[in-house]
């Protein structure tokens, strides 16, 4: 596991743009963590690091939003206001982040780990007084090499 820590919203999403840079299609992040944590700063800094024009926000009441018109589609979940699996279902989640097309960003993933791929990277933010710490680990082969690279 690599641990990195910020220290303002800005480096967070500093981190997330690193990412951005480097994900490829197929790339999905499991963003764990607190309300407040910077889950959607992390996500908004990799909207940017793929080049999109229009901001990420927070979808939490839509609970899926799709980006279009950077290098890749941006696919960015949040789950905290799902109730319950089957709802998940009906989003077509799962299937979104196994086309494997895009780059996934699941808040909240912890919640319904299943709709995640085995093989993904998972980013979870712990405030640690004003800074943040980033333990970020690959949970298979694939996204090992980017966790890799992420922290070069
Ligand atoms: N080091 C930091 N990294 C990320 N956010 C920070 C940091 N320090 C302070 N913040 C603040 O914490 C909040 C994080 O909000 P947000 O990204 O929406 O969290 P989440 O999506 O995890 O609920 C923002 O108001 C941001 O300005
Ligand atoms: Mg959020």
């Amino acid at each position: 596991m690599r641990v990195l820590h910020t220290t303002s919203v800005d480096e967070t999403r500093a981190l997330g743009a690193a990412l951005g840079r480097l994900a490829l299609p197929g790339t999905v992040v499991a963003l764990v963590g607190d309300l407040g944590a910077g889950k959607t700063a992390f996500a908004q800094g990799v909207g940017e690091g793929l080049g999109l024009a229009h901001g990420v926000q927070s979808p939490t009441f839509v609970l899926v939003d799709e980006h279009h018109g950077g290098r890749l589609p941006l696919v960015h979940a949040d789950l905290y206001r799902l109730e319950e699996a089957g709802q998940l279902e009906q989003l077509g989640l799962e299937e979104r982040l196994e086309a494997g097309d895009a780059v996934g960003l699941v808040e909240w993933a912890d919640r319904f780990p299943h709709v995640l791929p085995a093989d993904h990277l998972e980013v979870r933010l712990v405030h640690d007084g004003a800074r943040r710490r980033l333990e970020i680990e690959a949970t298979g082969p694939w996204h090992a090499r980017l966790a890799e690279r992420l922290g070069a």
